[in-house]
């Protein structure tokens, strides 16, 4: 029996969210929200926590991934398709390395919310309230547009549900099938450059072929078909998810009905503090980030208050600490884990640690920093005999040059060709299908390890 209520982060200490001048005019668009239906059905927010059960299990494989913040002068369906398409060859590249099922997660329908590193921003003299994302205030530098704006929230809910009409829609509708899917990725491999990754997209092509031969193919199975998406955002606007959150008739619990997995960030993650209080009271599964200043103490509290009952798949861990630093931290936090014998999804955010600025003054990451980092969470979880079991990108499908490297290599000097973020440099489609051919031949790797292991 939960006594919790989803207006009690409310008496708590709130931080990275904004200070609405018109509390009428607030009040309005909670209430508005409140009569809207919700973007996402429990049962979906259930069926994806027992996935993420069978990933902390080492039995699938979470993808999450997506743009740092969504827009929306960038909303579009050509976006959307984009995006989606670079996450199901990542998917597909992915599966065939790890031999399970990959769990597909977009940083999508829900991104808007950023926090930020300082509340105000100063430009030639004017200081302004920070720029925190499209569903709070605008990236204009006039005080008018980074006055924070309730209505924002409404065109948030729009465009989210738009835009999770059109990924269901192309998660069953054909646009998914493995036969497509595949066609676009030999495409990259085939390439200048890519040369390494035309052995695997031609053996994941030899694979599809004998299928089909043996009658498995999408007229037959519908897993060639059709996908299952989820959606994810970070739950920083509280009245936002608030008015969203659902009473769920079947479960008698409640649940975020903004997306499917929520995360808490790490600016946000005071175990006090007003979002870790939402998130403890909402069924979905949870995403907490874990950076360098994460203490042991901390994640016990944050464990005890996020997962009481030791549930597997309600708590994903996203370590994300910087290339060449993931040693320095993660394995107090995956002891920490282990003592309080805690089910976890251990999962790598290799964005958020590796953020720097370019010789040329763009806010960039370098593609080598980010294979790194995923190439030591995966080393050190070797060395503990635990399971890495998921990445967290910010990526998009549209051709930025956002982030420096990768075999269309990008320079310093060509940042300022398609810079496009908002926010954080997000890698494009070339960039994330090149990484997810090398997290493959990790997991290629550890499912081998696994095997001699179980063969002796
Ligand atoms: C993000 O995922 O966009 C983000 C801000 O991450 P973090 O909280 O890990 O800094
Ligand atoms: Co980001």
């Amino acid at each position: 029996m939960t006594t919790w209520q989803k207006s009690d982060w409310r008496s708590k200490p709130r931080v990275q969210m904004p200070e609405y001048k018109d509390p009428a005019a607030l009040a309005a668009v909670e209430s508005r929200l409140r009569q809207y239906p919700p973007l996402v059905f429990a049962g979906e927010a259930r069926r994806l926590k027992s996935l993420l059960a069978k990933a902390s299990r080492g039995e699938a494989f979470l993808l999450q991934g997506g743009d740092c913040a969504e827009s929306f002068s960038e909303f579009s369906a050509d976006t959307i398709r984009d995006t989606f398409k670079v996450l199901l060859q990542m998917a597909m590249v992915l599966t065939y390395g790890a031999k399970v099922p990959v769990i597909k997660v977009g940083r999508m329908a829900g991104q808007f919310a950023k926090p930020r590193s300082a509340p105000t921003e100063v430009v030639n003299g004017m200081e302004l309230p920070s720029y925190r994302g499209d569903i709070i205030n605008d990236l204009e530098f006039t005080p008018e547009a980074r006055s924070p704006n309730p209505d924002k929230m409404l065109q948030a809910y729009t465009q989210a549900a738009a835009t999770l009409n059109l990924v269901r829609a192309f998660s069953t509708g054909g646009y998914a099938d493995m036969n497509r899917v595949h066609s676009w990725t030999l495409g990259f491999a085939e390439g200048k450059g890519a040369e390494r990754y035309r052995d695997l997209a031609e053996r994941i092509q030899d694979t599809i072929d004998f299928m089909a031969a043996a009658g498995i193919d999408s007229d037959t199975a519908h897993e060639f078909s059709t996908v299952e998406f989820y959606t994810s955002h970070e739950a920083l606007l509280l009245e936002y998810e608030e008015a969203l959150c659902r009473l769920d008739s079947t479960s008698g619990q409640w649940l975020a009905g903004s997306g499917h997995l929520i995360w808490i960030g790490d600016r946000t993650r005071q175990p006090d503090g007003a979002h870790v209080e939402f998130a403890k009271g909402v069924q979905n599964p949870i995403g907490l980030k874990c950076g360098p200043s994460t203490t042991p103490e901390d994640l016990k509290v944050l464990m005890s208050k996020l997962n009481p009952d030791n549930e597997a798949g309600r708590l994903t861990l996203i370590a994300r600490f910087g290339a060449g630093k993931v040693g320095d931290h993660l394995p107090r936090l995956i002891r920490t884990v282990q003592e309080e014998g805690a089910n976890v999804v251990w999962s790598c955010d290799p964005m958020h640690g590796n953020t720097e600025k370019s010789a040329t003054g763009y806010k960039t990451r370098f593609f080598n920093n980010i294979l790194k980092e995923v190439q030591e969470f995966f080393a050190i979880h070797k060395a503990e005999g635990t399971i890495p079991a998921g990445v967290h990108f910010e990526m998009t499908g549209k051709d930025v040059t956002e982030c420096t490297g990768g075999v269309r290599a990008i320079t310093d000097e060509d940042l300022g060709d398609r810079y496009h973020t908002a926010c954080d440099p997000r890698m494009n489609a070339s960039q994330s299908l090149e990484l997810a051919f090398l997290v493959a031949e990790e997991l290629t790797d550890l499912r081998r390890e696994r095997e001699k292991r179980e063969a002796v």
